[in-house]
């Protein structure tokens, strides 16, 4: 069994003070446990500081050349020689305001995986989609795009997120049934790709989680865990979500 996933999504929030803070907050709770982990995803600039502290550090963002001439990005590579654990992949904020689309997020996977570095790839629908009922459909077409050269033997280093856009950060979330019916799909999406091993990857939901909504959504099957952006930036509220998972 791998461990349920519990991911900080820091975004680009909390200054120097602020993560020091944090992270002495974070050290008055117990989070000793065999079958759960944390991770934590800060902006770049802290992720040397905060791997004295936590086994898993990942980098939110990063460019898939290796290096040269692309003034401002981090590339695998050098995230990889400090030390971190894994990067996300795909986030809808990468997407939507960065222009980060199918074709560039497959590269991404690409350089990862080849560079054999942990990633959590995230999917999810807008409101439109939702509603419209083709959710489905859009995943199917986010997912077998961005794996699309994804070969099976390195699936321990895959992690879906499910992502619904209109819950991120807006308070809303999705139910249970929506939850479980997109989990159940993922999960046959990524056997029909891979074959049985799919089944050890693990497929978190984000999107608004809290501790009013936690446990509801860590029942539903396949849930593995949550990438938690507004709630990961209190250790207490944090703290509280790891309790209920
Ligand atoms: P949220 O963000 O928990 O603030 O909705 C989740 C995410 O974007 O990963």
């Amino acid at each position: 069994m791998r461990n349920k996933i519990l991911a900080a999504n820091w975004k680009m929030n909390l200054t120097l003070p602020e993560v020091e803070l944090w992270v002495k907050k974070f050290n008055g709770f117990n989070w000793q446990s065999d079958t759960k982990e944390v991770r934590v995803y800060p902006s770049a600039l802290f992720i040397p500081m905060l791997q004295n502290n936590f086994s898993h550090v990942g980098a939110q963002n990063f460019y898939y050349e290796p290096s040269g001439a692309f003034t401002g990005e981090l590339s695998i590579e050098q995230l990889s020689s400090v030390g971190i654990s894994s990067v996300l992949i795909g986030h809808s904020e990468r997407r939507e305001l960065f222009h980060e689309d199918n074709a560039f997020i497959t590269q991404k996977v690409k350089a990862a995986a080849d560079k054999n570095l942990s990633f959590i790839l995230c999917c999810g629908e807008n409101l439109a989609q939702r509603e419209g009922k083709t959710h489905l459909h859009f995943i199917e077409q986010q997912l077998k795009s961005a794996l699309s050269s994804f070969d099976r033997s390195k699936l321990s280093l895959l992690c879906i997120a499910y992502e619904p856009i209109w819950a991120i950060g807006t308070g809303l979330h999705a139910n249970a049934a929506q939850i479980t019916e997109m989990h159940a799909f993922i999960r046959s999406l990524l056997l029909e790709l891979f074959g049985s091993d799919a089944s050890s990857v693990p497929v978190l939901y984000g999107g608004s989680v809290n501790p009013e909504n936690a446990a509801s959504i860590f029942s539903c099957p396949e849930v593995a865990g949550a990438l938690v952006g507004g709630a990961s930036l209190d250790p207490h509220v944090f703290h509280q979500l790891w309790e209920q998972l």
